[in-house]
């Protein structure tokens, strides 16, 4: 088994997902502004090394992804933010995309940018300590897109991106994000999210990317957020998994959505339905933001010195979604 594919199992193996705490300042601050605490950099390393001092990382977090400003921390007992990750037994890894920005050609649309002066990058946080690194593409459902260019464009630089990443021995994951925003049915976003994963994996294959060594983080198969149509989790599931079993190549080890605005409760649930009907052969779990850290953060921000109460929160919705990444989750369950 090669290194990667190694490191791949460690972070997804046995139920195990990965904790998103990746928002840069800028959407951190929002977050933190929503629930009325100061974003401060003391305030983002509380939030965040809270979570990661919490008891579900040894058994539930295989991953957490870190923004810049929060690998090159230290912790309040003095310990490197990834030393204090990997002491649980997770691995630290890192966002390296520097966003997504008006797509020229097509403006309505967006291209992510970050690769220049990025081998140099990688190096850097390689000795920081990361394993593996994260990369989102975004593509918004409408009646023209997302266009071809947008398509291409962003699937060229997710796979030089992984390229690089591999070539500094971590692992990429490959986030092509096709948003819920819009009045779509499930059935285009279907599509749509097929045509996007297929254009990424030629691109990979063309930049000699090893696919043992990767992991795709792609959006669940919803409808639209403002679409009427309603459709079941059940329906989720299906969709999506069929979906994933046809576009990607059967050499990927695993697939870790996101839950890009779906509730807590909504992602755990669809999750487990995904993982209890697995037949495609690749390992399913999670790679959640808001949805591993809305309710840790709400109670955190009545007392931010609440330590244990924040991490009892968050421990629980860790276990849930490990059990779910098993297909063994059920409603009873939650408190
Ligand atoms: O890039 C997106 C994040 O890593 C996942 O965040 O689960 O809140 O969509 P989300």
């Amino acid at each position: 088994m090669s290194e990667l594919n190694n490191t791949v199992l460690k972070i997804l193996g046995n139920g195990k997902g990965i904790l998103a705490a990746d928002e840069s300042t800028a959407t951190m601050t929002k977050r933190l502004e929503s629930v009325d605490v100061p974003s401060t950099p003391e305030n983002r390393l509380l939030f965040r090394e809270t979570l990661f001092s919490s008891s579900s990382m040894k058994d539930c977090i295989g991953g957490v992804i870190l923004y810049d400003e929060t690998i090159k921390q230290t912790s309040s007992k003095k310990n490197t933010i990834p030393k204090l990750i990997s002491d649980t037994g997770s691995l630290p890894g890192i966002k390296v995309d520097t966003g997504a920005k008006i797509l020229a050609g097509s403006p309505d649309e967006k291209i992510t940018e970050g690769l220049d002066g990025l081998r140099e990058r990688l190096k850097e946080y390689y000795k920081l300590g990361a394993k593996f690194t994260k990369w989102r593409g975004v593509y918004n459902i409408t009646k023209n897109y997302p266009s071809k260019l947008s398509i291409h464009s962003n699937a060229h630089a997710l796979a030089r991106y992984s390229a690089l990443v591999q070539e500094c021995n971590m692992v990429p994951i490959v986030e092509p994000e096709v948003l819920m925003d819009g009045d779509h049915s499930a059935k285009e976003c279907s599509e749509k999210t097929s045509e996007v994963i297929k254009r990424c994996f030629e691109e990979l294959i063309i930049h000699k990317v090893d696919l043992k060594g990767i992991i795709l983080k792609p959006n669940m198969i919803l409808a639209g957020d403002k679409s009427k149509e309603k459709i079941t989790n059940e329906e989720v599931a299906k969709l999506t998994l069929e979906c994933l079993k046809s576009s990607v190549p059967s050499e990927v080890p695993g697939i870790a959505f996101l839950s890009g605005g779906q509730s807590e409760i909504e992602s755990t649930e669809n999750l487990n339905l995904i993982s209890k009907h697995n037949n495609t052969g690749f390992i399913m779990s999670y790679s959640y933001g808001r949805a591993l850290q809305q309710g840790a953060l709400k109670f955190w921000s009545k007392d931010i010195k609440d330590i244990e109460g924040t991490q009892q929160i968050f421990n629980h919705r860790a276990k849930m979604n490990t059990l779910a990444a098993q297909g063994k989750w059920s409603k009873d369950l939650e408190i």
